[in-house]
């Protein structure tokens, strides 16, 4: 989504200057067309030519270089942009900016941009604590601009405390969000589970499965970035992902407590849910009784001969509930089959049993599919009978895919009588 966007971006004199050259890097990686404007005190921290070099275009530091082309490309900059991005946001440029300040490259550039404003404020704790920051932010948050809010940790100064400059994952998630507001999502509301539920035994074991959340947690983002409101359920995941930006996150255990959480998301939201997505691995069998206790060898709860009988009962199947639920009803209900066997057999009986309106399919025996990998192979079951098999893709982009073919039926949806 990132392709071809044309981001100015700018630089400010903190000590956080260096970090944006990572950003800038992974902008251009991502397709991105980044304008980079350093301010006069950033070229203190960091040259031109760094950020020349990673976003192979030219770079603004002084709106009155002799050349004049600062100053003749300053107002096309400002209207051309899709974003208006500043990182590190010095207190100083915050002021100016909520000023309506003119007086260098970036902030008469921000004066003559109609597009969003991100900004992300490191500095400090005490200027950034100071009233004089918080009412320049507030300013500007009225104005329309989005903060990143500022990380605790170890600042600069030698203190720890709030100002640090979130990572560059942080800042593209941001990145995308606003960029993603008049997606063909927006406005919807959409629920999406991820993870591996665990089934306790005892108050330190579990039975639980090899999702690491990947798919679910690219699906949740992906929504994002196309404008939704996201909500994600999240069981227990291996992938060691940051706190998704933007998106509610509910982290649950078992299956009953995904099921309480889906239920509680879809029939009784005050504002309707339009699609539910359930890319969980939810464990379908659950110990009947967990222990109180941890259970010991040689306990009571062995049998004669020392093995140790686990009952297991049937867990709620939580799409096929939703589906003879009235108050899920208008949910465009998206469910995942992970199988080792006879993927299509299984696939289109799921497909049917549940109501689904796509079940996506794929064999986690496969090479590159499936549990921990960053790519999946998957196909698309239609309700009407259309398979569609897509190739080896990274998730983000199956998570385009679905999100794509979901958006018709939500769009008939609202076209039925
Ligand atoms: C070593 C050093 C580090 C600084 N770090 C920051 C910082 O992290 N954040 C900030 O708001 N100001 C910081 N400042 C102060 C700014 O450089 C100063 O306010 C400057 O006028 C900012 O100009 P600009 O906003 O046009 O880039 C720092 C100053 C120095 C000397």
């Amino acid at each position: 989504m990132l392709k071809d966007k044309r981001i100015v971006l700018g630089v400010c004199g903190g000590i956080a200057a260096y970090k944006a050259a990572d950003l800038v890097s992974k902008l251009q990686q991502a397709g991105a067309l980044v304008d980079v404007i350093l301010t006069e005190r950033a070229t203190e921290f960091v040259t031109p030519l760094t950020f020349a070099a990673l976003s192979h275009r030219r770079v603004y530091a002084n709106l009155w270089e002799p050349s004049g082309e600062a100053a003749a490309r300053h107002i096309e900059l400002g209207q051309s942009a899709d974003l208006l991005l500043v990182a590190p946001a010095t207190a100083n440029t915050l002021a100016r900016l909520a000023q309506g300040m003119a007086d260098d490259m970036l902030t008469a550039v921000a004066l003559a941009c109609p597009a969003p404003l991100l900004l992300a404020p490191a500095m400090e704790s005490h200027m950034y604590a100071h009233a004089a920051t918080q009412a320049n932010l507030r300013t500007l948050v009225e104005r329309g601009a989005t903060i990143v809010p500022p990380e605790t940790g170890h600042l600069a100064s030698g203190e720890v405390g709030v100002g640090r400059f979130p990572e560059t994952a942080t800042l593209l998630a941001y990145v995308r969000r606003v960029l993603g507001r008049g997606g063909d999502l927006a406005g919807r509301r959409v629920v999406v589970t991820a993870g591996g539920t665990q089934e306790p035994l005892d108050p330190v074991r579990y039975i639980g499965n090899r999702s690491s959340g990947l798919m679910g947690f690219a699906l949740a983002e992906e929504a994002r970035d196309r404008g939704a409101e996201v909500l994600l359920i999240a069981g227990a995941t291996t992938a060691t992902e940051p706190e998704p930006v933007g998106i509610e996150l509910r982290r649950v255990g078992t299956t009953l407590e995904l099921r309480a959480a889906v239920r509680a998301a879809v029939r009784e939201a005050v504002v309707g849910v339009d699609a539910l997505v359930m890319a969980a691995a939810v464990a379908d069998y659950r110990v009947e009784q967990p222990a109180a206790q941890k259970i010991k060898k040689g306990s009571a709860a062995e049998n004669a001969d020392g093995s140790l009988t686990l009952r297991l009962v049937t867990n709620p199947d939580i799409l096929a509930e939703l589906a003879t639920d009235e108050r899920a009803a208008g949910v465009v209900r998206v469910g995942f089959a992970a199988e080792t066997t006879e993927v299509a057999k299984n696939a289109a009986s799921k497909l049917e049993r549940k109501q689904l309106d796509l079940l996506v399919a794929n064999d986690v025996a496969k090479a590159g599919s499936g549990f921990g990998t960053e790519t999946n192979e998957v196909a698309i079951f239609h309700r009407d009978g259309r398979v569609e098999q897509l190739a080896l893709l990274p998730k983000a982009e199956v998570a385009a895919a679905i999100w794509d073919r979901v958006v018709p039926l939500l769009r008939a949806r609202e076209t039925r009588p």
